[in-house]
């Protein structure tokens, strides 16, 4: 391929040097390794003469941005979760929209247990009461927190990542209760020890609940003040999917009123702005979109999602394609 002819890639974020350097043996590449946010007219400005884009959960793609990029034939991002695309303007502008599963479920399984953990047991809360000096002595009733061996686990979204949180609970002895857009099969639900149910139910007797469904407008606030009442007082509800699926303020007073148990929350509806009431509750645990942060991991998404890239700019169709009625735009 002439240095003429090669195709034009825009990175919105830093990548690790490896990334760049295999990106650059094929590409004319923008990068943006001093990882600067780039706001909508920014990032529009930058893909009007780009064919690819190598993208993250932060980059909102809408059909305002694909009109000002004319050459645009994929938009890869380094994300499992797609909801910042608008898969139906990407198929329409004949763009293909690509996105990293897999490689991160058990490392973002990992992150779900440690947080649910962490909020059971007020792991953050009682580290930052050690480290400002406030420890004086051993109490009986010091730091009581919940228990989760032997508790009941209710997984609302069963997909790869919900079933390898599902996995992770047998080693507690935990009875598995799940609920999903559709039922697993017989086979696996025997496997994983889960069973299906609906979501009132799962709310009413799960004593730990963890949200993995992928977010979508019809899923929106699918938590909120009716389904926390639901909840036992000494429950607790831990979020790794996307901020979006939870009333913030309902969660809020829930936790204040003592409604609800704890929370473990790694994702949140404005992030990365966190409401300044859920950063003074004593009982949430707190971090910041890190469900997939291991270096491992983060490098196997990033090279997956220049997989998906190479192959679009190649006019091959991309191992994770998520929008197959797209209209390919002449590569
Ligand atoms: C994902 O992969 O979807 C993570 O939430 C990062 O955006």
């Amino acid at each position: 391929m002439s240095t003429s002819v090669r195709p034009r890639v825009l990175i919105t974020r830093a990548v690790f040097p490896e990334h760049l350097e295999r990106l650059r043996e094929g590409f004319e590449v923008e990068s943006n390794q001093e990882d600067l946010s780039f706001d909508a007219a920014q990032l529009a400005q930058r893909l009007a003469d780009k064919d690819g884009a190598l993208v993250t959960g932060g980059d909102r793609i809408n059909a305002d941005l694909l009109r000002g990029a004319p050459h645009l034939k994929v938009v890869s991002s380094i994300s499992v979760g797609f909801n910042h695309i608008d898969l139906h303007a990407c198929s329409a502008a004949g763009v293909m929209a690509t996105n990293t599963p897999d490689v991160l479920t058990e490392t973002t399984a990992d992150l779900g247990w440690a947080l649910m953990m962490a909020a059971a047991r007020q792991v953050t809360q009682a580290e930052r009461w050690l480290r400002e000096g406030r420890w004086q002595r051993w109490a009986l009733d010091q730091w009581l927190g919940f228990d989760v061996h032997h508790a009941c686990l209710g997984i609302i979204g069963m997909g790869r990542i919900g079933q390898a949180i599902a996995r992770r609970a047998r080693g507690f002895s935990m009875s598995i209760l799940y609920h999903n857009r559709s039922r697993l099969d017989a086979a696996i639900e025997a496997e994983l020890g889960a069973r299906y149910v609906d979501k009132k139910t799962l709310l009413e007797q799960a004593d730990h609940v963890v949200l993995v469904l992928p977010y979508a407008p019809e899923n929106h606030h699918m938590i909120g003040a009716a389904e926390l009442a639901l909840m036992k007082p000494s429950a607790c509800l831990t979020n790794i999917a996307r901020g979006g699926l939870i009333d913030e303020s309902a969660l809020c007073a829930a936790l204040q009123s003592g409604r609800l148990g704890a929370a473990g929350l790694d994702v949140y509806e404005g992030e990365p702005h966190v409401a300044p009431e859920l950063l003074e509750l004593p009982n949430v645990a707190l971090t910041p979109h890190i469900g997939s942060a291991t270096r491992a991991t983060r490098a196997a998404m990033a090279h997956l999602a220049i997989d998906n890239l190479c192959a679009a700019l190649k006019g091959e169709i991309p191992p994770c394609l998520l929008n197959p009625d797209v209209r390919g735009r002449a590569a």
